[in-house]
């Protein structure tokens, strides 16, 4: 064959494979996503943006539906629904994976990050890029963190200024042993209740307080049901965007493309409204007055530095000292 036909050849298959790749369909059609929280918060506003990118990209090819509010799946079943691929996306609150693994109670730990910033760069620089895999035997991915922010401890009994302040009252925790062990330091009674029942067992008084994001105070509107409210910035709620892997092994590489695309973009919106959404529920709750609110001084949180140091001791090394150091370190 001569040269001249061996081109004509090639180049006329590049261009047909080309033009499958170009004309290849998408290998999936409805994609659902499901979280616990309100509409107004960085988590759904990034499900959203997650949407609007894979629906305007695929011309409207693939569906995303978003389920808000435990509406689809709360947090007792969302992840075994993940596993048995029933729903492709979540984004739990890493304490409610820490039956997975113990590292997940990162987030949990006391005064450990020194910034919003520091929680992005330990998960996208740092010891985070390994629990982003924590769950790869159960067939998912981790991929990205969605941080929401500090939580602060609301209740219905007094204010909570130092430490000691906070005995004998029952507080609601999220999950994970971290978290209980905090209250129990205390002199707090921990129970762990799922986010879609919180409202009404603080309304009951199955329990008298609780410790969450000023995003998911106001929007929960837990003020209602809540008197005080202390800035205690002690530790955080942050999330883990998680997939299937079976569902993502399933994408052709167009599809799989626009999706780990849309993740990106998605991340980027969350991480840029977790700042702005917190900062905006701060200055409602204050305007709404539901609550006294006591912020914190640099002592105050001192005092509550040192009492909690025995968690340190009992859970350090479960997390691992050298994820904790290198949370530490940014
Ligand atoms: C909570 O249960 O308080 C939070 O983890 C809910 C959430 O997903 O932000």
């Amino acid at each position: 064959m001569s040269l001249y036909r061996v081109l004509i050849l090639s180049a006329l298959s590049f261009f047909l494979s080309l033009g499958q790749a170009l004309a290849e369909d998408y290998s999936v059609n409805v994609i659902r996503f499901s979280h616990v929280v309100s509409e107004n918060t960085p988590k759904h506003q990034g499900a959203l943006k997650l949407k609007e990118y894979i629906e305007e990209k695929s011309n409207g090819e693939i569906k995303v539906q978003v389920y808000p509010n435990s509406s689809l799946y709360g947090d007792k079943d969302e992840v075994e629904n993940l596993i048995a691929n029933n729903v492709q996306f979540i984004c739990p609150d890493m304490s409610k994976l820490t039956r997975y693994d113990p590292r997940y109670d990162v987030p949990s730990m006391p005064f450990l990050f020194s910034s919003d910033q520091a929680v992005l760069d330990f998960w996208d620089k740092g010891k985070g890029q390994d629990l982003l895999k924590g769950l790869e035997s159960e067939g998912i991915i981790g991929l990205k963190c969605w941080p929401n922010g500090f939580k602060n401890i609301t209740n219905n009994e007094r204010p909570i200024k130092k430490p000691e302040d906070l005995e004998g009252l029952k507080i609601r925790t999220q999950s994970g042993e971290v978290l209980s062990a905090i209250y129990k330091t205390l002199d707090a009674s921990p129970s762990s209740i799922a986010f879609g029942e919180l409202f009404t067992a603080l309304q009951q008084g199955v329990v008298d307080g609780q410790s969450n994001t000023f995003s998911n105070i106001y929007t929960k509107k837990l003020d209602e049901v809540q008197k005080y409210m202390s800035v205690t910035k002690h530790n955080r709620v942050d999330y883990l965007l998680l997939t299937n892997k079976r569902f993502m092994d399933s994408l052709n590489k167009k599809t799989k493309k626009l999706v780990m695309d849309a993740v990106e973009v998605a991340t980027k919106k969350e991480r840029e409204l977790s700042i702005s959404l917190n900062a905006e529920a701060y200055e409602k709750l204050k305007e709404r007055e539901q609550m006294e609110i006591y912020e914190l001084t640099e002592e105050d949180r001192e005092d509550f530095r040192e009492a909690l140091a025995p968690v340190y001791e009992k859970y350090g090394s479960a997390i691992g000292q050298d994820v904790i150091k290198d949370a530490m370190s940014w």
